[in-house]
């Protein structure tokens, strides 16, 4: 839509979670005059939500080449190495910055150092973590209150859009629409020198998500809509261990953090069987993927929706210091984890793709950033390592930062958007595209649930587009319709790259193709549409 009011600033940054709050301080420390638009409140994303903690080589003995093989392995060769170095070697000072900027993590009582966990697939104790397992909580808190310091303005409520670009296709700034409480409604732009997108996940593509529901893709479906390229979709990850609340759950699952496990937890299936013992090295704190396959194949062995996570031995004053917010969480839900086990299913939890970038944060669209977990900088590969994505946020933000000091853009005036280019689905599309995709992409894919699903999701946009060119007509815009347009675009390309991902790596599985194919498939797939085309 044409926008009906301008705002403007050096830097406009899409998203209030750590990457782009990180980006947002670092840019105004530059003197940059930054804006932070965000589609709920600052912290309704998915940082606050994140429990175990963030990885980096902080402790005695570990280094970044050991932080870097643990990436390694658990990417099943598809990661990015410079894009892991980058990551593991700048990470120590990221985190000790974020500590300058005022986030707390748990330390010890005797020595006064930061106390590290252990996650899935990392071989050392290498997790800080804040209130115990509420790390995101605290570092959105922290960044936060370091944002209002530093006087840097921002706009909630503001869903965004779409990109402005110039004349010579240069981002110009971004459209928003802005609803209820904004401080000015309705369609409005940011123009701006440089556009950061720091909008999170997809997990809002599946009916049960440990993700928020803010999390609807809608940077990755704006940069498809901007002619950028996104790369590795089909790489979704399902968290093993969430709350199982029923088959029927849907929307926002309590998470169960891998640092339960990594304190000592086991999963047992309804006999009380250790089941992943034997299937790795790591058992139960092997990488991700593996656990979430175990988890899955023993369901169906035994006919059962759940498995459970025992950690009964750790006794209640343990549960309370060093869980409270999963023990909390249980407890609503009518589960004492301090005398009965948990049940846990796999849920959707990450996209280990998006948004295609460089080293330096940059897209395929100059002047168009991506940060966290909306972007792919090749860090993650075919499955991220647990508790590297807030240091992702923190350690690709900085760069993002400095990239924009040192190349100052000077982008034409935007093109006007033309408000006709493509069809809005009803709000209500929302729950049939997740139903969709839980049945034919979720944890176990083939080609026949992955076509059942492009055929459904093709027939939806379809039916939209088609009302649009014979009649006119499109669904009322508003925030769930453009969430719903968001959802049904990214999930059409996920199914799309599932498809031809003809093998299982990673935390792609198909169960037509269970092996690993390296002659042929080590290699992501990049999408780009023209621009205009979604
Ligand atoms: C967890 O606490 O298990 C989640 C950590 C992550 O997703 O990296």
């Amino acid at each position: 839509p044409a926008p009906g009011w301008e705002h403007e600033a050096d830097v406009v940054v899409v998203g209030s979670g750590v990457a782009g709050l990180t980006v947002a301080l670092r840019c105004a420390a530059q003197g940059a005059k930054v804006t932070v638009v965000t589609k709920a409140r600052l912290d309704d994303g998915s940082t606050r939500w994140a429990q175990g903690g963030i990885a980096a080589a902080l402790g005695e003995g570990d280094t970044p080449e050991q932080h870097l093989d643990d990436t390694l392995v658990a990417g099943a060769g598809l990661c990015d190495e410079e894009a892991v170095r980058t990551l593991v070697t700048e990470g120590p000072d990221a985190v000790r910055r974020l500590i300058a900027t005022g986030a707390h993590f748990d330390t010890s009582e005797t020595t006064g150092e930061i106390l590290l966990t252990r996650e899935g697939g990392h071989h050392r104790r290498r997790i800080a973590h804040a209130g115990g397992d509420a790390t995101g909580l605290e570092i959105s808190r922290a960044l936060i209150e370091a944002v209002g310091e530093a006087g840097i303005e921002f706009i909630e409520n503001a869903l965004v859009l779409d990109l402005l670009t110039d004349a010579e296709g240069r981002a110009a700034g971004v459209t928003l629409h802005v609803m209820g409480e904004g401080q000015r409604d309705g369609v409005g732009a940011v123009r701006a020198r440089a556009v950061v997108l720091a909008t999170g996940g997809m997990g809002q593509v599946f009916s049960a998500t440990t993700n928020p529901a803010v999390s609807t893709g809608d940077g990755v479906a704006l940069a498809l809509r901007a002619g950028a390229e996104v790369s590795d979709l089909e790489f979704v990850q399902f968290h093993p261990t969430v709350l199982f609340l029923g088959p029927d759950a849907e929307g926002q699952q309590p998470l169960v953090s891998e640092a339960v496990r990594g304190e000592g937890a086991f999963l047992v299936d309804a006999d009380g069987v250790r089941f992943m013992q034997g299937q790795h090295e790591l058992a139960e704190l092997a990488p991700r993927d593996i656990v979430a396959k175990g988890i899955t194949r023993r369901m169906q062995e035994t006919g059962t929706e759940h498995m459970y996570l025992d950690g009964r031995h750790f006794g209640p004053r343990m549960w309370e210091r060093r869980f409270p917010t999963i023990l909390a969480a249980c407890r609503a839900n009518g589960i004492d984890p301090v005398t009965q086990p948990i049940p846990v299913a796999p849920a959707a939890h990450y996209a280990s793709g998006g948004v295609r970038t460089d080293l330096h944060g940059r897209t395929t669209v100059p002047g168009l950033y991506a940060c966290g977990e909306v972007a792919c900088t090749g860090v993650h590969g075919a499955n991220r390592l647990a508790s590297n994505s807030l240091l992702e946020g923190l350690v690709f933000a900085e760069r993002i930062a400095a990239d924009i000091a040192e190349h100052p853009a000077s982008p034409g005036a935007p093109v006007v958007p033309d408000p006709s280019r493509f069809p809005l689905l009803p709000a209500g599309a929302r729950f049939e595209i997740q139903r969709i995709m839980t049945r034919g992409a979720g944890v176990l894919r083939s080609e026949a649930s992955l076509d059942g699903a492009a055929g459904a999701l093709g027939r939806m946009y379809a039916d939209a587009a088609e009302l649009l060119e014979r009649d006119g007509k499109t669904a009322e815009p508003c925030v769930e319709s453009w969430e719903a347009t968001n959802l049904c675009l990214v999930a059409r390309i996920l199914v799309e790259a599932a498809r031809r991902r003809e093998e299982t790596r990673g935390c792609h599985w198909r169960e037509d193709r269970p092996e690993r194919d390296d002659e042929n498939w080590r290699r992501h797939i990049v999408v780009r549409l023209p621009s205009g085309a979604a």
